[in-house]
């Protein structure tokens, strides 16, 4: 049987073994796709390893970049991200990298929540790994524009210095920012402390700003309860996102896009029971 694994470390917690398992049910795709936890100071020999046999890897925290380097050919929006978080091992042996993230976030927000991109005001909030990695794929949707605000604001300037070619992009501090944007998007690691990044409540025009955090939770995030209270028209946790860059995955792997409803309906109901 075809195997494939997530490489990360730790990786314990991870999802992504239940989400390919019930896309290959749901699928008929015959494949065995388990947890690997790749020591922190020889990332390139433990991939090589799996790849003697191994058909494909999703990567995850902390060898994004490592995996980047390790891929002998990369798609477009991998070579932007910087960051590979799918391998596939290729029928003449070599491994494409490519990452995933961006189409999942963009396919969470335009597919699954109904939302049109296209001359939208985007307010990205964070400019980690996270950033980079949906900057291209939300750029194709021809916002109006993409503010990048950061803690660092040179982080966030480095990026519209990279991404300024693919449409309109600008950097900016968190408090330097009053006017309502059309979506906001939480992409600093603030929430994983219950801390909210300190931008303006007018950021939020009443029943009309639409708010994503891509982290998720049982209970609704410190962002999304934030974007709630001020009136925000929906405030989305990032579980989709999740999703639908394993759809990617197995789109890339399996030539065949799982149908990805039903398996976030059933992350949905698992996340509530755990
Ligand atoms: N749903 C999904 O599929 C998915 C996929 C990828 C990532 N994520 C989530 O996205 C988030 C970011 O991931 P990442 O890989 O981009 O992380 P990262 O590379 O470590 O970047 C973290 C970002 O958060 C900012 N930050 C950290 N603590 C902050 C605070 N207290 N206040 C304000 N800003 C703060 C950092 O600002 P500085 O630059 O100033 O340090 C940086 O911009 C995480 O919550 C991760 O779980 C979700």
């Amino acid at each position: 049987m075809d195997a494939y694994v997530v490489f990360g470390n730790p990786i314990g917690h991870s999802k992504s073994p239940l989400i390919h398992r019930l896309f290959a049910e749901q699928t008929g795709q015959h494949l065995d796709y388990r947890t690997a936890l790749a020591p922190l100071d020889d990332f390139p020999a433990f991939a090589r390893a799996f790849f003697r046999a191994g058909r494909g890897a999703n990567v995850t925290v902390p060898f994004k970049e490592q995996a980047f380097a390790l891929a002998d050919s990369l798609t477009e929006r991998a070579r932007r991200a910087g960051a590979v978080n799918t391998l596939a091992r290729r029928d003449d042996g070599t491994l494409l990298g490519d990452n995933t993230d961006g189409a999942g976030l963009v396919r969470d927000l335009t597919v699954n929540c109904g939302l049109e991109l296209r001359g939208k005001r985007i307010l990205l909030l964070g400019a980690g790994g996270a950033v980079r990695g949906v900057l291209e794929p939300l750029l194709a949707e021809q916002p109006e524009v993409v503010v990048i605000a950061n803690r660092t604001v040179a982080k966030a300037e480095q990026l519209v210095h990279e991404f300024a070619d693919l449409g309109p992009v600008s950097a900016s501090g968190f408090d330097w920012l009053e006017e309502a944007v059309d979506v906001i998007i939480n992409a600093t690691s603030a929430s994983l402390s219950g801390e909210l990044p300190p931008i303006a409540p007018s950021l939020i025009a009443r029943d009309h700003t639409f708010c994503y955090d891509m982290m998720y939770a049982k209970a609704p995030t410190a962002f999304c309860h934030w974007a709630g209270e001020h009136g925000a028209v929906r405030a989305v946790d990032g579980l989709g996102m999740l999703v639908e860059q394993a759809a990617e995955a197995f789109l890339l792997w399996r030539g065949v896009r799982p149908d990805s409803a039903p398996v976030l309906a059933e992350m949905r109901r698992q996340l509530a029971m755990s």
